[in-house]
């Protein structure tokens, strides 16, 4: 008796399981936060993640406000007297102007 409704059970079993609705993933919208770990594109961007990525992140950068050409070109100066960056003076234009550019100030 015991065998037989154990055999009537498991004969049920695949019914049962076929009957549940099935769990799908499901698809949401994110915001992923703006990545920055890279330098966004624009002209002169190959030489500034050349020259400033060895030590910090864009974020380094781009987490600054805007400032004037002036104050751009004294920061790669001290990147490069202070901290030793091993930027090379034919670069330093096309660093600063690739700055002014993404964040620039009058
Ligand atoms: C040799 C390592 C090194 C390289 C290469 C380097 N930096 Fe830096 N940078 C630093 C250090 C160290 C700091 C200061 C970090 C701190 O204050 O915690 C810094 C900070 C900064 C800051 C934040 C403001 C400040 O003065 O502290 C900016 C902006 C910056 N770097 C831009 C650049 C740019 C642009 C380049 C490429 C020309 C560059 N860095 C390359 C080492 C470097």
């Amino acid at each position: 008796m015991l065998s037989l409704v154990l055999a009537a059970g498991l004969a049920a079993l695949p019914l049962a399981a076929r009957a549940q609705t099935p769990v799908l993933p499901k698809s949401l919208s994110v915001e992923l936060p703006a990545d920055h770990s890279m330098f966004p594109d624009g002209p002169g961007v190959a030489v500034v993640t050349n020259n400033c990525l060895a030590c910090h992140s864009a974020g380094m950068v781009l987490y600054q406000p805007a400032l004037p050409k002036a104050a751009w070109e004294a920061e790669v100066k001290k990147m490069r007297e202070t901290f030793k960056a091993p930027v090379a003076a034919e670069d330093v234009p096309a660093i600063v102007a690739y700055l002014v550019h993404i964040k620039g100030a009058e």
